[in-house]
């Protein structure tokens, strides 16, 4: 069985991650989608609620699981017996740092990274930017799924008054 994983922050999960999901699903037996914790960035959503997210935008796929972890990426593989993880490249300023993990991700523990190109209608996608323009007032209906959208729109709301 091809399994592999696909990791990320996911906060939250933007069309550009789904597109490479699906087609990690059309290529692979089981993707797992690892939600990473990041203890030096600060999320606008916790861990359970991106998963939660996730799990509603990719209902469809029955071969797609979802996870979290909070280690290095090469553990959780090592952990789940997986020896491949699958990315998205938006552009060459990805590259640098992309490739980078990759080396060392395959130096550590012997994990393949396998990258896919963004389709070019996402490619200019990241939650940061997002999340960016959405608190601005921003529209960002074509970037993310509608649940999403609404759940963006409510935390940032709650976000506002808790400042006032
Ligand atoms: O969605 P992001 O924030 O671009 O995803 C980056 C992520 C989470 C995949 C990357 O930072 C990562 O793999 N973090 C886990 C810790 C780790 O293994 N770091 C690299 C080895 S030195």
């Amino acid at each position: 069985m091809k399994r592999v994983v696909c990791p990320g922050s996911f906060d939250p999960i933007t069309y550009g991650h789904l597109d490479i999901i699906d087609r990690a699903a059309k290529l692979f037996d089981e993707v797992t989608i690892a939600v990473l914790v990041n203890q030096t960035k600060q999320s606008l959503f916790t861990v359970e609620e991106r998963m939660a997210m996730i799990s509603e935008v990719t209902a469809q796929y029955s071969n797609v699981k979802i996870d979290s972890w909070s280690g290095l990426l090469v553990d959780y593989c090592k952990n789940q017996g997986i020896d491949s993880i699958v990315k998205g490249l938006r552009a060459v300023t990805d590259f640098d740092y992309e490739l980078q993990m990759s080396q060392i991700n395959y130096q550590l523990q012997g994990i393949e990274t396998l990258f896919m190109s963004t389709s070019p209608a996402h490619s200019f996608l990241s939650s940061s930017l997002i999340k960016e323009i959405a608190s601005h007032g921003g529209d960002v209906s074509g970037y993310v799924p509608a649940q999403i959208l609404e759940r963006l729109g409510k935390r940032l709301a709650d976000q506002r008054s808790a400042k006032k």
